[in-house]
């Protein structure tokens, strides 16, 4: 039997990290074999190509070159580690996959949504996630949580940063809209507690009564 496959979308200090730990453990006490994993997803070829992504020494990088890239280490890490764990009938939860590249290459730094969706359905070729659960939260609060979290204040913020992550949220409320049959979005405003249960429901449907 086939696996199911779901990725988490979302800017940062929205949650991702944190749900997908607690849904690891509870589909694990459920009794279903569960791969967490994350892009580029802790496999050689793709770290590498990422490390070339985030190296600050590349300034030089063109933003369709780092699409590229990103699709590049997706489809590494489709290949290698997303596409056996479905086969073996394992739930694959993926931090990341091609909506971020969507809402920040196609959308945010205005690659254009559908250039960067038709390179990415050559790297996925048709592994399009069961359901994507976009973490939606004001980007200025998810920042702020990420700093309150790690007690540190918040001196990267500068208004640019800002107001990027405004257009990457933008961009992912554009898609849950295009794509309602693959994408739902769940308020990350709320607590942790209350956006798990939330996320457990909608996930718990898509898979009860099958096989584990
Ligand atoms: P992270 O939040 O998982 O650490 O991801 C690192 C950064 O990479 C984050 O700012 C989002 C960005 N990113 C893209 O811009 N495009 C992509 O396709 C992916 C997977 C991540």
């Amino acid at each position: 039997m086939e696996g199911y496959f779901f990725s988490f979308e979302g800017p940062e200090g929205a949650g991702k990290t944190t749900i997908i730990s607690k849904l690891e453990l509870f589909l694990r006490e459920k009794g279903w074999d569960v791969v967490a994993t994350r892009e580029p997803g802790g496999i050689e070829i793709a770290e590498e190509i990422r490390a070339v992504i985030l190296n600050p020494a590349h300034t030089k990088m063109d933003a369709r070159t780092e699409a590229l890239l990103y699709a590049a280490a997706r489809r590494q890490h489709l290949v290698e580690k997303i596409i056996p764990a479905i086969e073996k009938g394992k739930i694959v939860l993926c931090d990341r996959f091609i909506d971020s590249s969507l809402a920040y290459q196609g959308f945010a730094r205005g690659l254009g949504v559908d250039e960067v969706l038709s390179i990415n359905e050559f790297a996925i070729s048709g592994y399009f996630p069961s359901l994507t659960f976009y973490f939606d939260i004001d980007p200025k609060i998810g920042i702020e949580r990420i700093y309150n979290n790690r007690l540190r204040e918040i001196n990267r913020l500068d208004m640019e940063g800002l107001s990027f992550h405004n257009k990457v949220r933008q961009g992912y409320l554009q898609l849950v809209e295009r794509f309602p049959h693959r994408m739902i979005r769940i308020d990350a405003s709320k607590s942790i507690e209350e956006v798990f249960v939330e996320t457990v429901a909608v996930l718990m449907q898509r898979i009860e009564g099958k096989e584990k």
